[in-house]
């Protein structure tokens, strides 16, 4: 159901609302049917119990009576043996709804148990320090990874950047631009290998002390249900009203200011009444304002129009100023002010230099950049 209702839009756009109301009838039925089943089980075996409860009471009294009869035994005898055995043979009723009960419980418990106490895969190091930042040079030291159950993206990965080196990363879509963005993160630990950030282990360090060091626009940006002033103060909790509005002002958040409420209007269930562009200002303002050693840009401009882009590009190359900077871009006219540009494909770096080096040779980056004047000349054509 959370499923479905998340992605309502796409349900009614796509006509599926017929579709998705037979899978959910299908999905009840089935529960519906266990239930069933497992209710008719119940009865059964209580029907059951009756009929043995019933014999065994008339076989008792039977047996009794005849001891009697044959002066065996003294009315007494009788009347005790009689009222023990219906109240033993009732209780037993209880006592099987208990068990019945227990079983069920048990099972319960145990699925609870298998879905909440999942032991968190990711760790502190017993050891782990806080990470004592430098410069923020980053290495990946023959990095190997593929995503648990996934195939490898990454193997025997290296790659060095200088403290305050403001590199671009271009390559094909599903590459794996991103996923060096998680591992950098520690999201997911590298299978070989290690990540360093000046000079220690990520995977030694606390994992608290590493993501104050980093401050991300990632590709797809999620807000929180809240107003537009805390998603931006997300990326410093206790900065002033004052740096909130200048880290809107530097991000271009001027679509603010038509809003009835300005800063403090809510965004809806993470950001659906904002636009795409309102959505990634949101996320540039968020890490104008943490102010990390490290930035990582994942497409942080692609979903504004050029006029937006450029004057972000601006607050951006001042935000880029002392710190180490990593930038996805397909668009690679975004790439044209960066030290270095990293071409990846299949999880290898096939060219690695700065812009204008790379421009002067006849590597895939020029064709890349040949390509896209081509279109954007054709495209004013
Ligand atoms: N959370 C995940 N779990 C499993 N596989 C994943 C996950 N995220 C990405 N992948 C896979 O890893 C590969 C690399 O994905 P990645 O997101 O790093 O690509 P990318 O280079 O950022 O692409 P794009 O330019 O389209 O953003 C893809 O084949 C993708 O299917
Ligand atoms: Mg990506």
């Amino acid at each position: 159901m959370i499923d479905v209702i998340s992605n309502m839009p796409l349900v009614r756009a796509f006509c599926g609302i017929g579709h998705e109301h037979e899978r959910f009838d299908a999905t009840v039925n089935r529960e519906l049917t266990a239930r069933s089943r497992s209710l008719r089980y119940l009865e059964k075996l209580r029907l059951l119990h009756a009929a043995i409860t019933v014999l065994l009471t008339i076989a008792l009294m039977a047996w009794a009576i005849t001891l009697w009869q044959k002066g065996q035994a003294t009315t007494g005898d009788v009347v005790l043996v009689c009222t023990l055995g219906i109240s033993i043979l009732s209780a037993t009723r209880d006592l099987a709804v208990a068990l019945v009960d227990v079983t069920q419980h048990v099972a319960r418990l145990t699925e609870a148990i298998a879905t909440l106490l999942v032991p968190h895969e990711l760790r502190d190091h017993p050891e782990a320090e806080p990470l004592v930042k430098s410069g923020a040079a980053i290495a990946f030291n023959n990095v190997t990874f593929g995503y648990p159950g996934g195939e490898k993206i990454f193997e025997r990965f290296s790659l060095r950047l200088q403290p305050g080196q403001r590199v671009g990363l271009v390559g094909h879509s599903g590459g794996g631009k991103s996923t060096l963005f998680t591992l950098l993160q520690r999201f997911y630990d590298v299978d070989e290998g290690s990540v360093t950030i000046d000079g220690q282990d990520i995977s030694k360090v606390t994992q608290l002390s590493l993501r104050e060091a980093i401050s991300v626009v990632p590709q797809d940006i999620s807000l929180f249900h809240r107003s537009i002033r805390e998603n931006i103060r997300y990326g410093r909790p206790n900065a002033t009203d004052d740096e909130v509005l200048r880290a809107a002002i530097a991000a271009r958040c001027d679509f603010v200011e038509s809003l009835p409420d300005g800063l403090d209007t809510m965004v809806g269930d993470r950001g659906v009444k904002m636009s795409g562009g309102q959505r990634q200002r949101i996320a540039i303002a968020r890490a104008f304002l943490k102010d990390a050693p490290i930035l990582l840009l994942d497409e942080a401009t692609a979903a504004l129009d050029s006029e937006s882009e450029e004057a972000i590009r601006e607050a951006l190359s001042r935000l880029m100023r002392g710190r180490t900077v990593i930038a996805i871009a397909h668009r690679l006219a975004t790439l044209r002010n960066f030290d270095r540009v990293v071409v990846l494909r299949n999880g290898k770096i096939i060219e690695d230099g700065s812009p204008e080096r790379l421009m002067q040779g006849h590597g895939p980056y020029r064709e890349l950049v040949t390509r896209e004047m081509s279109r954007l000349a054709q495209a004013a054509a």
